[in-house]
């Protein structure tokens, strides 16, 4: 097996060949006069080949589409394209007349160009059907108990119901208590918490979700656990998005530490989306 990335990622790259035990090779990137890129693998490929590539911004969408087509022109036999976070994935269903399916539409695309996908903790696993084609999400839960170790967490928080199965995954390797919180969403940025029905006095308490995209979530299950007597706050997440000042919100909200893996890349992106990405490949890989 062969992974392929672009300069930019040549870490996340060299990381999951690492875990996969296979070669890898760079793909060359150049942008033309008027803006639009261009994708060169100059080895000579052949059998199966991973690209990893970013979904995020939005213009990386471009960039995964033409390494994956890259890939086949140098060779490659069957392509499986990593993303370590698929993006779009929250629109996921038309909640008002007229809206896109945004994630069906991204997704559509990657299947007219790539074999397989891999990713890290999808937003929802049923996005991944819209994929046509094997696809396999990986929870990087292992990680970040790995981060959250030694730290003195005595319970883990999902902040909504959705979010418990990785909080469980998480609290399971540390050998600590669960629960989730009741989350409403009010809009984009503003959330409702319902006040935790464990016990958090002086506890050290780490909230798990899979995205911190404005911080909302997490600024106010912070906020609602110092309120209920937590001792201490640790906030991590598989996808820092860390849109419009999330990290400073969740700084002024009191967190004594915000951790993300490098799935996107941010000053809080402590923790290695490799081995996670390296599972979902495998997975993918093996039907
Ligand atoms: C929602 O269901 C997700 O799991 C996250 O909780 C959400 O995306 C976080 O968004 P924000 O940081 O804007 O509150």
């Amino acid at each position: 097996m062969i992974v392929a990335t672009a300069g930019d990622r040549a870490q996340l790259g060299q990381d999951l060949a690492a875990q996969l035990d296979a070669e890898h090779v760079e793909i060359g990137t150049k942008r033309f006069p008027d803006g639009e890129r261009y994708a060169r693998i100059e080895a000579d490929l052949e059998g199966p080949v991973v690209v990893a590539a970013d979904l995020r911004p939005n213009e990386e969408v471009v960039g995964a589409l033409i390494a994956c087509d890259a890939a086949r022109e140098a060779g490659a036999g069957h392509v499986t394209l990593a993303v370590p976070y698929l993006a779009y994935a929250r629109q996921d269903r038309s909640f008002e007349h007229g809206e896109a399916v945004s994630s069906r539409a991204i997704n559509r695309a990657l299947s007219a160009n790539a074999d397989a996908l891999a990713t890290v903790d999808p937003h929802m696993p049923d996005v991944l059907d819209f994929f046509d084609g094997p696809a396999a999400g990986a929870s990087a839960a292992p990680e970040i108990a790995d981060a959250l170790d030694d730290r003195g967490v005595e319970l883990v928080l999902a902040p909504d119901e959705g979010a418990r199965e990785r909080a469980e995954g998480v609290a399971d390797q540390l050998g600590c208590d669960v629960d989730h919180l009741e989350k409403t969403r009010k809009s984009a940025r503003e959330v409702v918490i319902q006040p935790a029905d464990r016990d958090v006095s002086g506890k050290t308490v780490a909230v798990v979700d899979d995205i911190v995209a404005t911080g909302g979530t997490m600024a106010t299950a912070t906020g609602q656990l110092y309120d209920a007597g937590a001792e201490s706050v640790l906030l991590a997440a598989t996808h820092g998005v860390f849109a419009d000042g999330a990290l400073k919100r969740l700084e002024d909200a009191g967190a004594d530490a915000i951790l993300a893996t490098d799935a996107i890349e941010s000053s809080a992106s402590t923790i290695s989306v490799a081995p996670a990405l390296a599972r979902a490949v495998q997975q993918v890989r093996s039907g």
